[in-house]
This record gives structure tokens, sequence and C-alpha cells, in this order.
């Protein structure tokens, strides 16, 4: 008998460790042979933990189960598939996942994910196999045929980065992967961390053979500890596979990878604050040009990707370029890994082809808010994202038509706000959060963001609040045109999105208004 019980942090957050051990003790109790295997989150995260076993029929969730239930799910034929108040029926049958287009996440909360038969066993290394038949560039060519962009948050094309390293002559190149996933309301790359680790290994395998970079760096940020461990587990696995080395899966290519760990700092997601970094110094952001694909870790080539650009890679080389980019629209193909949290009632991972609205999203997957109360705001992309009102939520999940209405898709994080929301003081906690992280190496943002909060204060007591917004927007254009990265760049997105949309909180807000 075989009984899934999920290892992801949400689910370890919310007691799954003591659901497996109730779980151990009742089977042994009642003399039943059980096998746990530990797995990952499949992404609906108001059902953690949840719990599945394997029947003759597939398998059978239960969820969201506490150690309390155990004994009573046991006594109703849990092994068995047996019926029970929590039974939820088979996972991929449950409409929150059959709904959707699981090209890079269809592995997480099935398998092992530090089992590299379980991962060849489904369909894991078969990107790998079909790029060591194509030559650099001919996997190059696949990347950007597919249409991938970085998943990071700039969309830049994968294909073009990927070129631009695989053509730079050095002696060293270097595959480097920006795991510092740093945006509220954002989980995906943990998830895929956690659950489902050789992706992302194979991913960055056939980047360093493509480019030639036959060292690999995972950049992981430090309040990610789950991930740590099951990433370092599985790279020791790959390895004594054969799957990493100096011969990687008998190619004779070399491909050696190592995790890193960050030091909790959000700027360390910018790729050359993360570079700096990684060679041991302060994250502080470096001027572009040189860019990092042609002088990068260590002043050599130096290929920077998300864990979402990467793990989509395994896919398109197994089923070719084309079948991606059959999904998406526009400029935006393949699929997007959509994470929705904040005031939502079903909060969890969704991955879908671009193109799905921010209303589908919500209402369709989400359920509508938490509280039963109508949504007033959206944040879309992190907290450099803008702020949509009701009428813009019909806005497709794409590049340009999230730009089109000042808006970001960024990594694709969804936070969702009811109408007790106060617009103002979202606005000050943009400038806030910058004034925190800014790296503090340009005016704009450095003093800029402590303006901007200074400012947002006199606003919120009610202070001449026409001409104090007149300074925001001033201090806004400044920090937009002024400033060194993105983090100064895009703070003025959820301010000013904040302040056009929703004007009525920053009005007449008290007793001081003059
Ligand atoms: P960018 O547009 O400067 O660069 C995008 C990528 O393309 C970089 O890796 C850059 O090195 C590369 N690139 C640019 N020109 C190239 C060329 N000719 N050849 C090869 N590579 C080239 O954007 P940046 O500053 O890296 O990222 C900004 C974005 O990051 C924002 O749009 C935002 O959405 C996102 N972001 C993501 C966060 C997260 O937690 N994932 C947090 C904050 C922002
Ligand atoms: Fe540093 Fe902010 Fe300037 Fe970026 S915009 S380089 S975080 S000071």
């Amino acid at each position: 008998i075989t009984i899934y019980v999920p290892r992801d942090a949400v689910a370890l957050g919310l007691g799954a460790n003591r659901v497996a051990r109730a779980i151990f003790a009742g089977a042994e109790r009642r003399g039943l042979d059980v096998t746990i295997v530990r797995t990952g989150s499949r992404g609906m995260l108001w059902l953690e933990p949840m719990v599945e076993v394997a029947t003759p029929e597939g398998r059978i969730a239960y969820g969201p189960v506490t150690p309390g239930d155990v004994d009573g799910l046991l006594d109703a034929g849990l092994v068995n598939g047996g019926e029970h108040a929590l039974r939820l029926g088979k996972p991929e049958e449950m409409t929150y996942l059959a709904r959707q287009q699981r090209l890079t996440f269809h592995r997480c909360g099935v398998i092992d994910p530090v089992s590299v038969e379980d991962y060849r066993a489904h369909s894991g290394y078969n990107g790998l196999d079909a790029a060591l038949k194509l030559d650099a560039a001919g996997i190059v060519a696949q990347v950007r045929d597919s249409g991938l962009r970085g998943r990071g948050g700039a969309g830049f094309p994968a294909g073009i980065k990927w070129n631009t390293v695989m053509l730079a002559q050095s002696e060293q190149k270097y595959v480097v992967c920006n795991a510092d996933e740093g945006d509220s309301g954002t989980f995906a790359d943990r998830m895929m961390m956690e659950g489902d680790p050789f992706n992302l290994i194979e991913g960055m395998t056939i980047a360093g053979i493509a480019t030639g970079a036959t060292r690999g760096y995972i950049y992981l940020r430090s309040e990610y500890p789950q991930a740590f461990a099951t990433l370092k587990e599985a790279i020791v696995n790959a390895r004594a596979a054969g799957y990493l080395g100096e011969n990687v899966a008998g190619s004779g290519k070399a491909f050696h990878l190592e995790v890193r760990l960050g030091a909790g700092a959000y700027i360390c997601g910018e790729e050359t604050s993360l570079l700096e970094s990684l060679e041991g110094r302060r994250g502080i952001v470096r001027a572009k040009p040189p860019i990092p694909a042609l002088k990068g870790f260590l002043g050599q080539p130096t290929l920077v990707n998300n864990v979402m650009t990467f793990t989509a890679v395994p896919y398109i080389l197994e089923h070719g370029a084309k079948a991606y980019a059959d999904y998406g629209m526009g400029r935006s193909l393949g699929t997007l890994a959509i994470q929705l949290a904040g005031n939502i009632k079903h909060g969890g991972l969704i991955e879908f082809a671009f193109g799905i609205t921010l209303r589908e999203i919500i209402e369709d997957f989400g359920g509508g808010t938490q509280s039963g109360r109508p949504v007033r705001a959206v944040q879309v992309g992190g907290p450099l994202g803008a702020y949509f009102p009701d009428h813009l939520l019909d806005t497709p999940l794409d590049y340009e038509a999230m730009a089109a209405k000042k808006g970001l898709v960024g990594h694709g994080g969804i936070v969702v706000f009811d109408d007790t929301v106060d617009m103002a003081k979202q606005a000050r906690f943009a400038f806030e959060f910058c004034a925190v992280e800014s790296c503090g190496k340009c005016t704009p943002c450095r003093i800029g963001a402590t303006r901007g909060v200074e400012t947002m204060d006199k606003v919120i007591a009610g202070i001449r609040p026409t001409e104090n917004l007149a300074v925001v927007a001033d201090l806004c254009d400044v920090m937009t045109d002024g400033s060194l990265c993105a983090m100064g760049g895009l703070t003025p997105m959820p301010v000013m999105s904040a302040i056009t949309h929703f004007p009525e909180d920053f009005q007449q807000r008290g007793p001081m208004s003059v």
C-alpha cells in the first residue's frame, strides 16, 4: 500500500509531517503494510496537507488532513480509497487541476522529488536525451522557436540570450539559475524546486550543453530551507546516476552544478547584484552593459535565467518547439505559472497558457475572496507590479497586453484584495518596500523612496493632499527615468496605479486637510 504525503513547505507548515507520522503509527497498529512516499505539492493550497493513496483505479486524494483525522480515515478504508468526508476523488479529475495546462508542473506532487528512477518513469530526462541528439545551435534553435521568454519578469527572449552566451568566446562559461524568488505572492519556483527539482537540473544541464558552460549555480534565497535540502539531495542523486559531472549521460560533455544560498536581500533577485553576491560580495547592482551574457559571473559569459525559464526547457526539447509555441497568444507563447494569493478562497498554482484573463483566474479558479467581500484591487507581478481595479480584470495575461494597461506580468504572482483595502496605505507600502530593499547605489531610488514614504504619510494624514500627490507624481517620474534598475524604476508602478485607479482613497482623509 503506497500513501503519498507532501513534503512541500506549505504542507509542512500545515502539519504534513505530523500527518505522515500518524498514518505510519495508525497503519502499524492495524497491521497494514504501508509505504509512505513524500512528494511535492499539487498546488491546491487550501487542501494541504493533501494525502493520496494508490488504488487499482488510480490515486485517490483526501484533504485537508489533520493528524486527528487519520484514525477515522484509516477506519473508513483510506488504504482502499474508501468513502470519507475528506475524500476528494482522483486529483487529475478535480476541476482546479483538470482545467490547467501543466506542461512544466505535470510531475509536481506526483513523484518522489529526489528519486531519479521516479523522474525517469515520468518522462524525466527525455528532453536531455533529445538535446544530446542535436548540436548546440540546434538546441538553441529549439528554445528560440518555442518563443520562450524569460520568466523572471522581463520577458526577454530566452533563445536570443542563449545564443549570445553560445557565441561568446571564453575558456569558462557559466549557467546561473535565479532562484531568489522574492516577489510577494510568488511561490512557483519554490514549489518546483521542492516538488520536481530534477526538472530544473535537467533544464540547466541542457542550457550548459547548448551554451558550452560546464559549471552551473543555483542562487537560492535563504528563506527556502526545504528547497535547499531537496535540491542538494537531488543533485547528489543526479550525479550518482551519471546525469551530472564530467560525462553527462555518457555524452562526453561535462556539467557540474551547485546550490548557493542568498542572505535575505530582495535586490539579489536582480541579476547583476545576484552575481555580486554569488562572487561573495554585498549585493549591489552593476551597471549594464556589459550584459551578464557576455561578462557575468567572475567576468565570464554567464547565462542567467529564472527557475521557470529553465524548467520549461525539458518539455520544449522533448516535444519540440512547436508543441510549446502552440500555447499562448501574440508574442507571449507557452504557459505561465500563475500564483494566486492574498484574499482568495482557492489560492494556489495554476499553470495555464498566456491569454487567460485575470477575472477567469480570480473567479473561475480562485472562487472569489476568502472574506466573501467584493474584489477591489489586484496586484499583478509582485511588489513592483500595478494594482488593477475591477474594470481592468478582463485584461489577458500577456506581456504586451499587461504593458498596454501600465501593468506587469512579472513572475506571475497575483495578490487579491477585497473592498476593505486602503490603497493610500498600499502606495505608501510600495515606497517603504523600496526604501528597505534599495541597494543604495543610485540617488533616485535611495533618496526617492524615503521621500516617497514621508510624502505619502502627509497624504494619509490629510495634509494638503493635492499638493503632496503632485510631489509624489514628480518623485515617481524621477524614479522611473533615473533609476539604475527595476527596483527604483518600477516602484512608481504600484504607487501611480493606486493613485490613478483609486483616487477616492487619497483625498480628504483626515481632519488635518487644509
Ligand atoms: P532587462 O530587460 O534589463 O533584462 C532582461 C534580461 O535580458 C536580462 O537577463 C538581461 O541581461 C538580458 N538581456 C538584455 N539584452 C540582452 C541582449 N542583447 N542579449 C542577451 N541578453 C540580454 O530586465 P531586468 O532588469 O533583468 O529585469 C526587470 C524585470 O524583473 C522587471 O520587468 C520585473 O518584472 C522583474 N522583477 C522580477 C522579480 C522577481 O522576484 N522575479 C522582482 C522584481 C522585478
Ligand atoms: Fe540600487 Fe535602487 Fe538604484 Fe536599483 S534602483 S541600483 S536597487 S539604488
